[in-house]
């Protein structure tokens, strides 16, 4: 099956209706995480992904992280994925019969207790309540053997004493224009339920939440896909109007929102 002919995620939905990553993925987005690819590379680099490594990565969405970590012939490869299309989508990348992705819940992966080695997950927790959020810590912790190492991209508030009233009308406004609730933490905060959930914080970075900004654009899609991303909402007013909604309410509070990377390790013996 080729891209063109695999059905999309958010297919049969109104465009006013689906959750914006949808919308952006319906457009010929790939890469829909806020940090962008760059991000996504560090991350990669920290974790270090060999081939003795048995790696789980959750949400893969449309699978632009998934293809580069299979590049590096990981000993496994599982992704867990709720949304079916796009689990369905990303089966397309795989080659090999130690790699599979399962439509299912981080939350509750269903994998074996110790079977990972990795575990990472990128734009995906900010989109969670705080419950959800420290369950998926928990199934990453549970899936990890000792040593092994966890990393995270995801959205994030900035500076770290941003007051609460901020903080509820950015979430207010992302959740509105992105259709989903969308409760993106600080560093700080992120940093902090890791270590509650019994990971040890060994690598940070940055980026600028540039998501829609036409550089970024390039950057994450490559020359072509940028253009044809930009001739497909040229061409759709109303993932037109979602599109530019999303976008004014990220330069709106551009200096509140950032992207993070974080890599946590499971301390030997801490689950004892
Ligand atoms: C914004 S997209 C990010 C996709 C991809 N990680 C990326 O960065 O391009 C969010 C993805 O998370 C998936 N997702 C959300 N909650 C999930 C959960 N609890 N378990 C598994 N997948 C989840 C969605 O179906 C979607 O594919």
């Amino acid at each position: 099956m080729t891209e063109s002919q695999a059905a999309l995620p958010g297919e049969g939905l109104k465009p006013e209706k689906m959750p914006g990553h949808w919308v952006l993925a319906q457009m010929g987005k790939r890469v829909l995480r806020p940090g962008g690819i760059e991000l996504t590379w560090q991350m990669l680099d920290a974790l270090a992904i060999g081939n003795d490594d048995h790696v789980v990565e959750f949400a893969p969405g449309l699978g632009a992280t998934a293809q580069r970590t299979l590049q590096r012939a990981p000993a496994s490869y599982t992704a867990v994925e709720r949304d079916e299309r796009a689990a369905e989508y990303v089966r397309k990348f795989l080659t090999h019969s130690s790699q599979q992705v399962v439509h299912g819940h981080a939350e509750e992966t269903g994998l074996p207790t110790g079977s990972a080695t990795v575990v990472y997950g990128e734009a995906m927790l900010s989109m969670q309540p705080a419950q959800a959020k420290a369950r998926i810590f928990g199934e990453a912790f549970r899936l990890l053997k000792p040593n092994g190492r966890y990393a995270i991209h995801e959205l994030c508030l900035t500076p770290d004493d941003l007051d609460e009233s901020t903080k509820d009308e950015i979430h207010r406004a992302l959740s509105d224009a992105i259709h989903a609730g969308v409760r993106p933490l600080t560093s700080q905060q992120w940093r902090s339920e890791l270590e509650a959930a019994g990971f040890t914080v060994t690598a940070e970075a940055h980026a600028p939440m540039h998501l829609l900004e036409p550089r970024r654009l390039v950057q994450d899609e490559g020359l072509g896909g940028a253009l044809r991303f930009f001739w497909n909402v040229a061409r759709n007013k109303e993932s037109r109007k979602r599109i530019l909604a999303m976008r004014s309410v990220f330069r709106k509070y551009g200096r509140h929102l950032a992207a993070i990377m974080l890599v946590a390790h499971k301390t030997a013996g801490a689950d004892e």
